[in-house]
């Protein structure tokens, strides 16, 4: 067999359990559980053949992100998903032997990236209450790492920074590039943009898998000082966003009134779900985003089992730095909500008094 190049041959793999999940109650990946905006689905079915058969034209899009932002279309870049972004911002700016500063737990996709480009990965570990380590932050960005991710809410813990406490610790690391991944920025309405696009070693990261609703068509966006976007757009192909991705994203930005309904069911959602963990007695933390960590009594790998056998996934995070036992529940609208709330305590009861 011939061997990868060596940092490939050491990485270990992002790998999600993404297979099967379609007939289930996903709550498991964040995802919208109710889709996109029927604009959207209409739009993809009135393409003509020709559509199919040319390659993608970007015009319009770039602009109508940036509208929503309130920014000009310079400051954003479309990728295919925010993951491609993370990959392009590696690609771009990663070096042999420079470091990857970050948190953990965090989104799964840095680290392989980052060992891609054989970093070193320097982890700062989220403090026992979930809070932002930022004492730890400050002093590791000293050493001026090349590369500084913030997951801004942290997907799994939900930490929550203020965007500007983040806008302090760039502006203390000029020579570090701080990516600021606000996927869930939907959810929270907080966002370093657009005071973060003064800074030329800002860039933030939102999408639209999330809220809404297009995660299977891959469309996300990199948001910051042009210069950075020009680099980013060197190493990314020239049709890496297909004609779906496209016409879905200016069909799902026309329609914002979609998203922002979702958004709101999803916060009212979570706050009652909040309220009926509580009842239970059950320890649970949801900052932000459109998800929350549960620690269920019992055994954690038969709880999750027990609520797929009900037809309801949840992601377990046996093992993880911080928040070893406990599940990530992804909220959607009240009735998905109602639907776990039965099956989870049906599961716990069955569990307590085993
Ligand atoms: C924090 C975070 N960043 C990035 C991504 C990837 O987003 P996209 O679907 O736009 O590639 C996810 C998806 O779960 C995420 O949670």
């Amino acid at each position: 067999m011939i061997r990868a190049k060596p940092d490939v041959e050491a990485l270990s793999p992002y790998v999600a359990p993404l297979e099967g999940r379609r007939s289930l109650l996903r709550l498991d990946f964040n995802e919208s559980t109710v889709g996109p905006s029927p604009n959207v689905v209409e739009a993809i079915r009135s393409l003509p053949p020709d559509a199919y058969a040319t390659y993608p034209e970007y015009a319009g899009l770039d602009e109508a992100f940036a509208a929503t932002l309130g920014v000009t279309a310079k400051h954003v870049e479309a990728f295919n998903g925010v993951d491609a972004a993370i990959r392009a911002i590696f690609d771009a700016y990663g070096e042999q032997g420079g470091t990857f500063l970050t948190t953990v737990p965090t989104f799964g996709y840095y680290e392989p990236c980052a060992q891609q480009q054989g970093m070193v990965i320097d982890e700062v570990p989220y403090l026992d209450d979930l809070k932002y380590p930022l004492a730890d932050v400050i002093r590791r960005l000293e050493a001026r790492p090349r590369l500084f991710f913030i997951c801004n809410p942290n997907n799994p813990t939900g930490t929550l920074m203020t965007p500007p406490a983040i806008v302090a610790l760039a502006r203390s690391a000029p020579e570090t590039l701080v990516v600021v991944d606000e996927l869930y920025a939907a959810f929270t309405g907080q966002s370093v943009v657009p005071a973060a696009l003064e800074l030329p070693n800002v860039v933030a990261l939102q999408s639209l898998s999330k809220a809404a609703g297009i995660a299977a068509l891959r469309l996300g966006f990199a948001i910051g000082h042009p210069s950075l976007l020009e680099r980013l757009r060197r190493v990314t192909g020239p049709y890496d966003i297909n004609t779906f991705a496209v016409v879905a994203g200016k069909a799902a930005l026309a329609d914002p009134d979609h998203t922002r309904r979702y958004v709101a069911e999803v916060l009212s959602a979570r706050t009652w779900t909040l309220g009926e963990l509580e009842r239970l007695g059950v320890r649970c933390s949801a900052e932000g985003g459109n998800y929350m960590l549960v620690w269920p009594p019992g055994d954690l790998a038969a709880v999750v089992q027990a609520l797929r056998d009900r037809g309801i996934l949840v992601r377990s995070m046996a093992r993880k730095p911080v928040i070893d036992g406990s599940f990530r529940l992804t909220i959607g609208t009240e009735a998905h909500m109602r639907r776990f709330m039965t099956a989870f305590s049906a599961v716990i009861g069955r569990e307590v008094h085993a």
